[in-house]
């Protein structure tokens, strides 16, 4: 009997402890700033303070909390008295949803895109081989590119690739590098490129306003580009050439890549240089709206800076891809092509067989075949017929 009391009395003790205990943890939480939040929000608050949920002194007006709450949330603008205003909006959800983008959709488009080029030009190979000179080498050469054109030409590719494999890096690298290359490693070698790229970019910028100048002549189309392009440049099939100048319309397409691309890239890299000083899209879009586009006309400094993030990631992997087809034709994927921007002296059956408008207006020749079968490489202009 003794000592069934005693065990009900410990029994009795044990659940006093367990309630105590309980009780603790309850009104813990219920004090936790993450539950007067929760609370505040439901507007229970609203009910039980005695104010009523307006702010003491009525400093902000009769807005209830939960109210005051939802604003900053949905991105409201106040002010401050710091030179920054930017600091006086402290949510901004499209923060949001730029990295969504950027990491999402982006990032995955980005690289099934380059992929795809890889493997469509590995397929081109397999299946169409080398290029080759159809006449063979003639063992006479002519000068294609002079020593300034050379110059712009590996300027903006060296540029160029240097540009590329850091972005890249910045896009990729923590998904590719990171898991191979450790912290350390990776973070020291991204720093690096990222000071590559920023003081890189403005070799790059000389370079394309060098080809610019150089080579806009030759870039303006002509009727014999339709006949180019009709052809696919012969690129499918073997002995066909159709006419061409100094550059077909496969390599205009490259030029005004390079060129229009790389004007963008270069605009929205200084906005990115130069945070929060230029406002590009708002002027972009008013300019798009006048043809009825529709777009938001006033943008913030922190969407400025958001889409002009997304719109250098865009054309940077627009010109990579481009960039990764030339690359191809210009050294493996076509015999006798590298030497033009090599020595800057080509073949002359090459030239006569890609150029031969350009061939025979240089030496002074008639007007060559223009049905574009030709190829005959005998160095002989043909009957126009
Ligand atoms: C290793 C890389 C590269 C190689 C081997 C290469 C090769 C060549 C060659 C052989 C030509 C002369 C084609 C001809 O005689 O008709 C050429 C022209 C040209 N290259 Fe490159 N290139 C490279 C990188 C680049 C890069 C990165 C850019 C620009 C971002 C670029 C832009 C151009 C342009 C605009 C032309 C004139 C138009 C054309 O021929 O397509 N190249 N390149």
């Amino acid at each position: 009997m003794r000592l069934f009391s005693e065990q009900s009395r410990k029994g009795g003790l044990r659940l006093a402890a367990v309630l105590v205990l309980g009780l603790a943890v309850f009104a813990g939480a219920a004090l936790s700033p993450e539950a007067a939040l929760a609370q505040a929000t439901r507007g229970d608050v609203a009910q039980e303070s005695p104010t009523g949920g307006t702010v003491p002194g009525n400093a902000l007006g009769a807005a209830s909390d939960a109210e005051i709450w939802r604003q900053v949330r949905q991105g409201i603008q106040g002010t401050v008295s710091i030179p920054d205003a930017k600091a006086g909006q402290l949510i901004q959800s499209e923060g949001e949803s730029w990295r969504a983008w950027r990491n999402g959709p982006l990032s995955t488009f980005g690289g099934w895109a380059l992929l795809g080029m890889i493997i469509a030009l590995a397929l081109f190979f397999a299946l169409r081989g080398r290029i080759k000179i159809d006449a063979g080498p003639a063992g006479r050469t002519v000068e294609r590119f002079n020593a300034i054109e050379r110059f712009a030409h590996w300027l903006t590719a060296v540029s160029f690739i240097v540009l590329a494999i850091t972005g890249l890096n910045l896009l990729y690298g923590r998904y590719v590098l990171l898991p191979i290359l450790g912290p350390e490693v990776f973070s020291a070698i991204t720093i690096a490129g990222k000071y590559a790229h920023n003081f890189i970019a403005f070799a790059f910028m000389l370079g394309v306003a060098m080809m610019l100048v150089l080579w806009l002549r030759h870039n303006i189309p002509n009727r014999y580009d339709l006949i180019w392009l009709s052809k696919a440049g012969g690129l499918f099939s073997k002995g066909v050439h159709p006419p061409s100048k100094k550059f077909n319309a496969g390599q205009k397409v490259i030029f005004w890549a390079v060129v229009l691309g790389g004007f963008s890239i270069s605009l929205s890299g200084i906005s990115l240089l130069f945070p929060f000083e230029f406002k590009m899209f708002e002027g972009t879009y008013a300019t798009l709206n006048a043809f009825g586009a529709g777009l938001p006309e006033t943008l913030t400094p922190m969407q400025e800076m958001q889409l002009s993030q997304l719109w250098h990631t865009i054309v940077g992997l627009f010109l990579i891809a481009v960039i990764l087809a030339h690359i191809y034709i210009g050294s493996i994927g076509m015999e006798g092509a590298f030497a033009a921007m090599g020595s800057g002296q080509v073949d002359e059956n090459w030239a006569r067989e890609h150029h031969n408008i350009w061939v025979a207006e240089l030496k002074g020749e008639p007007m060559p075949d223009l049905r574009g079968h030709g190829g005959s490489g005998d160095g002989k202009p043909q009957p126009a017929e």
